[in-house]
């Protein structure tokens, strides 16, 4: 039985020609920071793979700062500028998240509060899963702002130009995850007047492990690592296999969005509109403006693991929203700000689909969530 994969915002499969350079690159020798040929061709890649990157996001390339993906771009973005603004000003002593971050930020967040002394805002959100970002959020008090451009559980998009507009007048540096953004819906750095955004290279069809942080050029920036410092506030040797592929993979993401969107949003409605049809209470969470690619739906009375472990009995691999902490499922922090109640927040799965998703995918997972509903109904 072939698997059906709809765990695409976890992680999407390369396409063949990211595989294909990692594969190439990796087969060859140097370290980008040597100053003979090997280590000049391996810088070639890194640079070349700026340029890409660059190009494809509306950036500058000395924007550019590859990183291990989305965990540490957003750790360097929250850190590093709620570091440097302080020091440049020790009023600016607050950092503000949205309640619905991944925790890839709000962790870091609630650790700068914890640990160095700073205050956290975390900005409710209404029943889609949006915050009302208005200045008195954004005072002169506040470091760095935080604000996801689309969310990796119901895949909401977020109001991005609100903070920065209401950013721009205080002064507070601004922060984009764009991690479940970029491929899905258009991307441009230098337009949208952030200082800081966040890219992952396995969520778009590039490796695990390589990603960017673009950060506006004369942004201040304190280091998480320290040491031979290749890039711009980031040490380490530079990973020039799964760079040289990361770039190949946003290029093509990039340039494939609209085609893309316009295919997966298609399959994605199906999708839903199968599952409410044949389970007539379940609801869609998120509201209406989101990623072309997910639908989180909520199977009252359901649990979303058992849900989750029957649809995977079925061949069909989808991801509930809820972390485990200790071996314990906790309901979803997102669905919970939104409002939901914890037995809804923890009766909810998500679907996400990516390039490899077919038609008849999506018939088995509609087949499959309704067979494994019915079940847990009747046992
Ligand atoms: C919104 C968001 N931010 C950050 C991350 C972390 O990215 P990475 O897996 O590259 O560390 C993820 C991954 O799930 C994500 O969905």
């Amino acid at each position: 039985m072939t698997r059906v994969y709809l765990d695409h915002a976890a992680s999407t499969p390369m396409i063949p020609a990211a595989l294909q350079t990692l594969l190439e690159l990796s087969g060859q020798v140097g370290n980008s920071a040597s100053l003979h040929g090997s280590g000049r061709a391996a810088r070639r890649v890194v640079e070349e793979s700026r340029e890409q990157v660059a190009a494809a996001l509306g950036a500058h390339p000395t924007e550019v700062i590859f990183t291990s993906g989305g965990t540490e771009s957003d750790n360097l973005a929250i850190k590093g500028m709620a570091w440097a603004a302080r020091a440049a000003d020790p009023a600016r002593n607050r950092v503000v998240v949205s309640a619905v971050e991944h925790h890839a930020i709000l962790d870091p967040a609630h650790w700068l509060h914890s640990a160095q002394g700073f205050e956290v805002d975390e900005i409710p959100v209404d029943g889609d899963g949006r915050p009302d970002i208005h200045m008195p959020f954004l005072g002169p008090d506040v470091a760095v702002a935080s604000l996801m451009w689309a969310n990796n559980e119901t895949g909401t998009l977020q109001p991005i130009e609100d903070l920065v507009d209401a950013a721009r007048t205080t002064g507070v540096l601004t922060h984009s995850d764009a991690v479940q953004a970029v491929g899905s819906v258009p991307v441009d750095f230098g337009a949208s007047g952030l200082d800081a955004l966040t890219v992952s290279g396995h969520k778009l069809g590039g490796p695990i492990g390589v990603g960017a942080l673009l950060a506006r050029r004369g942004l201040a920036l304190t280091e998480l690592a320290h040491g031979g410092a290749q890039e711009r506030a980031r040490s380490g040797t530079m990973n020039a296999p799964a760079i040289g592929a990361f770039a190949v993979a946003v290029e093509a993401a990039v340039a494939d969005q609209s085609t893309f969107a316009a295919r997966v949003g298609a399959l994605r409605d199906h999708l839903v509109a199968g599952i409410l049809a044949s389970v007539p209470d379940a609801t869609l969470n998120g509201g209406s403006d989101r990623l072309p690619t997910h639908a989180n739906i909520t199977f009252p009375g359901c649990g979303s693991d058992d849900l989750l472990m029957l649809l995977d009995a079925s061949g069909v691999e989808v991801s509930t929203g809820s972390a485990c902490t200790a071996g314990v499922p906790q309901p979803s922090h997102v669905l919970l700000a939104m409002g939901r109640s914890e037995s809804d927040a923890s009766s909810s799965l998500r679907f996400s689909l990516g390039r490899t998703t077919r038609a008849d995918d999506i018939e088995r997972a509609v087949a499959a969530a309704a067979d494994a509903v019915r079940r847990l109904r009747h046992q």
